[in-house]
């Protein structure tokens, strides 16, 4: 792939290009902090018998308590409302940094409405936070406040053009949204699109225009995420189907090979999921301290709270290892994401310690 194809080195061009003013920062968390420091903790840690994740994400408010949309498709309605305290925040940043993480993904409800993000930016540079937002705050003061922190990226969320975009999350989203986008672009600031695919905009998203409308705005990484059906309002109507399934594979190296643009594809929530990384690779904290090794699964270890307890004492509890032990034997579809909606499998969450999370 990297030897000698256009669109490759284009993007290294790109990346180059937009992370001008944030190089040096990044370069510094991602290859020393992250990789080198981290990987010798975790690995000391791995030994005493621990599983440690390479990231962490953060909700920092529930979509009732802290979003200005109200979008048809989000997995987060439904958790009681809630916003995260400062102390919480500042305790999950000092631990993921001891043990060598240094990633941080920030999540909601919008954490754009967040209002300590700033200072959490600053109180932690050595960590780099990305935030998924819906893009539809970004003025010109988020942009010079990125300037300065320049440990902060944003992932902005699309369902693909206007008519698809605004039917998810409302009127008017899609035009706010790409404005940010060029904002961005134009401050040399790099970012990164996620699309949820679902059976109605599977085309659209799929499509050489929007990937060429990715890269028009010098988009850096690209990831598709498939819709999954949970939340207060969940629609299994909108999964996409195996065949469109099975269609995704070839999207990655067609993104590859035409476009520079860095692409990924969770398919959370289908049949083919073969294995997975949650409760191994990342979990996910709840705005009110209780943890959840998948952000599609809505159950919790009832002991753990993150207000008392520690990252080592969650991924350690017998729920994350129960996961871990079921995902290991890598059959397909059978991951939190699939089996966590079923009430029949409510017993066997239970008899491993875990509680819903939402309503
Ligand atoms: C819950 S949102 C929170 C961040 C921010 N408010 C936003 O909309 O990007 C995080 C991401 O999850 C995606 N998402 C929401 N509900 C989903 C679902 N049911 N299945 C798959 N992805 C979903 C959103 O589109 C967004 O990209
Ligand atoms: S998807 Fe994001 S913007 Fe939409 S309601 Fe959920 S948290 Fe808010």
């Amino acid at each position: 792939v990297w030897n000698g194809n256009r669109s490759v080195i284009d993007w290294q061009r790109r990346v180059y290009q937009s992370y001008g003013p944030s190089w040096r920062r990044t370069v510094e968390n991602l290859f020393v902090r992250r990789i080198l420091l981290g990987s010798i903790i975790r690995r000391k840690l791995a030994k005493a018998g621990h599983t440690v994740p390479s990231l962490v994400m953060v909700s920092l408010n529930t979509p009732d308590a802290g979003c200005n949309l109200i979008c048809s498709h989000c997995y987060a309605a439904g958790h009681e409302s809630n916003s995260m305290s400062y102390e919480l925040l500042r305790k999950i940043c000092q631990e993921q940094e001891a043990l060598g993480i240094y990633q941080v993904i920030l999540l909601g409800g919008e954490p754009l409405l967040y209002k300590r993000l700033w200072e959490i930016l600053a109180e932690f540079p050595h960590t780099t936070f990305i935030a998924y937002t819906n893009g539809t705050l970004i003025d010109d003061q988020v942009i010079e406040r990125m300037r300065t922190h320049l440990n902060l990226s944003l992932s902005i969320s699309l369902e693909g053009f206007k008519a698809n975009t605004d039917f998810y999350r409302g009127e008017g989203v899609f035009e706010q949204a790409t404005r940010g986008m060029r904002l961005l672009q134009q401050a040399r600031l790099p970012f990164m699109v996620t699309t949820t695919v679902t059976r109605k905009n599977f085309t659209e998203v799929t499509s050489d225009e929007y990937l060429q409308f990715l890269d028009d705005h010098r988009t850096v990484f690209a990831t598709f995420s498939c819709y999954t059906p949970v939340g207060r309002d969940p629609h299994p109507e909108w999964q996409i189907s195996d065949q469109q399934s099975e269609h995704l594979d070839g999207l990655v190296d067609r993104i590859v090979d035409h476009y520079p643009i860095m692409p990924s594809i969770g398919r959370n929530g289908t049949g083919r999921v073969n294995g997975c990384f949650a409760a191994r690779q990342y979990f996910h904290v709840l705005s009110d301290g209780r943890v959840e090794a998948c952000l599609f699964a809505h159950w919790a270890p009832a002991e753990i709270n993150l207000n008392r307890n520690t990252i080592l004492e969650a991924t350690d509890s017998l729920y994350f290892r129960s996961v871990r032990a079921v995902t290991e034997i890598g059959v397909a579809g059978v991951t939190p994401c699939r089996v966590a909606a079923s009430p029949s499998m409510a017993k066997t969450f239970q008899k491993v310690g875990a509680v819903p999370t939402s309503r």
